[in-house]
């Protein structure tokens, strides 16, 4: 009697306690950053206020649990009831460029990408260029000119940042601004090693790349395209799709890219990301209401398109938002209608929306999230393919027929054999086709003439 008591004692105790460690709702925000560290989708500063004032800025968003916090994604959830967590230890509160000065950029990078670099903008010299927070041993540092060697890097809530397979932070910075040296230029390419801290400022830039809330999406081959964004002052970029940039991290080189195809109407504070597939680019959101909610470039032929979509999806449309890929879902966080309409909420949606991106041919919202959903396998680019690949696609299907035939004959075999054991051992793995997807896409790229 007694042990069933405290039994149950404990599990009231455990439970509260699990209740305590999930913060009350965090507050709606746009233009905060999004970054994924394993299994945590961690969310940093944003804003909601407008007009703002200084005044204000000084007592604006100063509690921990509401500046930083992460989505837990490594168990299920219903977007009804987000698994959002407190992981502010320590959070150098102070030591974060202002909201009202333009704010932080942040991505991940450092061994093994477990470490968080928030890039601070150039207007206040009292703070630390770039904080960093490991994730692993929740250990914060400021670095300054001495931890950093060669230029210092600039970052603002209007950048989007990009981290690539060498733990580089790509940042286009597509303003004029002085460098924390002193040097006065017309928008660059901060390029941030995060393994040996040092940093290099590209400044030959096209002039059409100055702009700010773009879309930066890293494919599988090294290169980053940029599309979509305004002037620094405000000015609506109206080809922002119908041109896209792209800038190879492998020499720094640029390429104008004309797109054909459903081309949406320039806009800014959209989101994009890199499909499972490895070379469809999906872009959401973003203030024009002409445009539709999603659009896909396909970028094996330049073309853009509206993907097929089912489920109950956003009524209201969404801008400085943020998107990430998190197993076979496109994960959309926070963001707001224009003029910092934040009613989405009242209508019963969720400040992060899911969109299922297992299958291109039809993409799903959903409102549940599973970390264990298998991704399906994926389409390959629909070329036309040049003698050179149709031999090797002569090849692939030749190895590939052989190989079904050895997994035939070799499951009916095993089938045979363990029939008498149990009915539910018969499983067989299915091949993992990513390493074709990518060579493929680099061939297709090539025969199309493409530029990417
Ligand atoms: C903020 O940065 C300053 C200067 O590096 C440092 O002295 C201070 O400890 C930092 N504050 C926190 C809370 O880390
Ligand atoms: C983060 O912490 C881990 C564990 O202490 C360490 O191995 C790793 O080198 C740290 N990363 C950086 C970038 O300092
Ligand atoms: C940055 O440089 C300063 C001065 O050399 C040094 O004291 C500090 O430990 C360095 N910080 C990091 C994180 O390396
Ligand atoms: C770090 O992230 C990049 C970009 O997502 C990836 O290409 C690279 O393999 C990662 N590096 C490590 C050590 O996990
Ligand atoms: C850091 O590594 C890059 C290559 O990624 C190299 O070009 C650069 O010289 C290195 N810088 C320092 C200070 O070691
Ligand atoms: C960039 O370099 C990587 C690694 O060497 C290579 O796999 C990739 O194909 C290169 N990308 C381009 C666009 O040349
Ligand atoms: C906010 O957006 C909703 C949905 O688009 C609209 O019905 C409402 O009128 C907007 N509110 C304001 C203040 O603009
Ligand atoms: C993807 O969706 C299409 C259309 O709904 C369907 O025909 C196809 O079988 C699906 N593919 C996979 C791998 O599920
Ligand atoms: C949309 O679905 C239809 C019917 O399943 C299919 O024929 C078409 O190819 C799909 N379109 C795209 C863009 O995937």
């Amino acid at each position: 009697m007694f042990n069933f008591r405290l039994l149950l004692l404990l599990q009231i105790l455990t439970i509260v306690k699990s209740e305590l460690s999930i913060p009350s709702l965090p507050k709606v925000r746009l233009l905060h950053s999004s970054i994924l560290v394993d299994k945590k989708l961690y969310i940093f500063g944003g804003f909601r206020d407008n007009p703002f004032s200084d005044t204000i800025e000084s007592t604006y968003n100063q509690s921990p649990d509401d500046r930083f916090f992460y989505l837990d994604v490594s168990k299920p959830f219903y977007t009804s009831k987000l698994p959002w967590t407190a992981d502010n230890k320590n959070l150098p509160l102070n030591n974060f460029s202002s909201v009202l000065s333009g704010g932080v950029a942040a991505s991940y990078g450092g061994n093994n990408n477990v470490t968080i670099y928030f890039i601070n903008n150039e207007h206040d010299k009292t703070l630390p260029p770039v904080l960093t927070f490991n994730t692993s041993d929740y250990s914060w540092n400021n670095l300054f000119q001495p931890n950093i060697t060669g230029d210092i890097p600039i970052g603002r809530n209007q950048m989007k940042p990009i981290t690539d397979r060498n733990g580089k932070i790509y940042l286009l910075a597509g303003f004029s601004f002085t460098t924390l040296q002193n040097v006065k230029r017309n928008g660059g390419m901060f390029i941030f090693d995060t393994i040996n801290l040092s940093c290099v400022l590209d400044y030959d830039i096209f002039t059409s790349m100055l702009r700010v809330e773009y879309s930066a999406t890293l494919l599988p081959n090294g290169k980053i395209v940029y599309m979509g964004g305004k002037g620094s002052d405000g000015t609506l970029i109206t080809d922002g799709f119908r041109v896209v940039y792209l800038y190879n991290t492998n020499n720094s080189n640029w390429e104008r890219q004309s797109t054909a195809g459903s081309i949406p109407n320039g806009d800014n504070g959209i989101s994009s990301v890199l499909g499972l597939d490895g070379f469809r680019i999906i872009v959401f959101g973003g203030g024009d209401i002409d445009n539709k909610m999603l659009y896909v470039l396909d970028t094996t032929n330049s073309n853009w398109y509206e993907p097929n979509v089912s489920g109950k999806g956003p009524i209201m449309k969404r801008l400085e938002h943020t998107a990430n890929v998190i197993g076979k879902y496109m994960v959309i966080t926070f963001g707001s209608g224009t003029n910092f309409n934040f009613t989405y909420r009242n209508i019963g949606e969720s400040d992060v929306l899911l969109l299922d991106i297992g299958n291109s041919s039809n993409y799903i919202w959903t409102d549940y999230f599973d970390p264990d959903a298998a991704i399906p396998p994926q389409q390959l680019p629909q070329q036309q393919y040049n003698n050179k690949n149709n031999i090797r696609i002569i090849i692939g299907v030749v190895f590939g027929v052989l190989g079904m035939i050895c997994i035939t004959s070799l499951s009916i075999f095993f089938f045979i054999k363990r029939r008498k054991k149990s009915l539910n051992e018969t499983t067989f793995p299915i091949p993992d086709n990513g390493e074709n997807v990518k060579s493929d896409l680099e061939i297709s790229s090539r025969a199309s003439g493409s530029s990417y």
